[in-house]
């Protein structure tokens, strides 16, 4: 091929030494060997001038240049490199744009390989998480078509297991709901003065038969004051105390102590929710708010759990502009805690 940089540089260090040759025929009494060694000399050293030149200004920016629109046609981009370059300026230019255009490309390629695997991971879970409520229901029912409803003792129990599953199954429905318009979005909190101490009394009544089922206490440590005000959406922050405390009771042993303590610190109360219970190692301690995830599948499984309670707890403290932070201790305890706004009456 002539026009890359050794046949460019042939061809003009030729003309120059054609040029320098004929100029040479207007001195007079020259003697005859500088008439070939003079254009010799020439071509030879114009010759290596201008292939060093073009070839490292030029050719060997346009090869990068072709090199990465390969890697783009091939779709390998995450092997593509900012070359360093000492050629022309605009070729640079170019190089780097081309590169920093595929590097934009491959971040949204990523992510959309990463959405797509989620979506794929969350179809699988939900299916799944599905199928055990709605299996073990419709098996108690057609047992009871199949006959068990004629034996009395049977029948009321089977019922009361079926319906159980499908209490199950419309909660876990709820949270889906919840979790699924919360990551779209889609819920707009109603900020308004909320006194938590009210909210967390009101769970402990709540869940007051449950912790008495395994002797476990239930403490609010509120520093003696009964009306703190914060700012938060009344509705989920009682989501998410109900989520914490039912977790306390749910993974902590007989004759457990669950303490929620409101500490007041300048503009914001800092809340914790502390249990001295089976506590969570600490592997799994950055995963638990994933939703579905569970560190002991069959323990949280026996307790009615699906894993989502602590990844609606995180979007909610989230959207109040705060974070769910956990410590914990095997065998000793967790403290999950948050902070929230406490309401200034102008
Ligand atoms: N206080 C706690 N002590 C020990 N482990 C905990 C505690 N809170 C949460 N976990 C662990 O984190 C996992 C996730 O909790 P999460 O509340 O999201 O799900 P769940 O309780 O299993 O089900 P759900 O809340 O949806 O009914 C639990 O399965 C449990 O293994
Ligand atoms: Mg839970």
């Amino acid at each position: 091929m002539l026009l890359n940089s050794k046949g460019l540089a042939l061809i003009l260090a030729a003309s120059i030494a054609i040029i320098i040759g004929a100029s040479l025929l207007l001195i007079p009494e020259l003697p005859d060997f500088v008439f070939w060694l003079v254009p010799i000399i020439c071509f030879g050293t114009s010759y290596i001038l201008i292939n060093v030149v073009l070839e490292f200004l030029f050719f060997k920016e346009l090869r990068n240049i072709y090199e990465m629109f390969e890697k783009i046609r091939n779709n390998d981009l995450t092997t593509l490199k900012p070359e360093r370059s000492y050629g022309h300026s605009s070729l640079n230019q170019i190089q780097q744009e081309i590169y920093s255009y595929a590097h934009v490309k491959q971040s949204e390629i990523d992510e959309l390989k990463q959405m797509a695997k989620f979506r794929r991971q969350f179809l699988a879970d939900v299916s799944h998480e599905l199928k055990t409520p709605i299996f073990a229901a419709q098996g108690f029912v057609h047992t009871l078509l199949d006959g068990a409803i004629d034996d009395k003792s049977i029948r009321m129990k089977f019922l009361r297991k079926a319906a159980k599953n499908l209490d199950g199954l419309d909660a876990l429905v709820q949270d889906l709901l919840t979790v699924s318009h919360m990551e779209a979005g889609d819920i707009t909190m109603q900020f308004e003065p909320t006194n938590i101490c009210e909210v967390v009394e009101e769970i402990f009544d709540q869940l007051e038969d449950r912790a008495a089922k395994k002797s476990i206490s239930l403490k609010l440590n509120n520093e003696g004051e009964n009306k703190i005000l914060v700012l938060a959406d009344n509705q989920r922050i009682h989501q998410v105390f109900v989520n914490l405390i039912s977790n306390a009771i749910k993974y902590s042993d007989e004759k457990g102590e669950v303490t929620v303590t409101l500490t007041p610190n300048n503009e914001k109360l800092d809340i914790s929710v502390r249990d001295n219970g089976i506590g969570i190692p600490p592997e799994h301690l950055n995963r638990i708010f994933e939703r579905f995830y569970r560190v002991d599948k069959s323990r949280s499984k026996a307790q009615g759990g699906t894993g989502l309670g602590l990844s609606i707890v995180k979007h909610i403290v989230e959207a109040h502009s705060s974070e769910i932070k956990v410590v914990s201790n095997v065998g000793q305890g967790s403290s999950f805690s948050f902070e929230l706004e406490l309401y200034q009456a102008r």
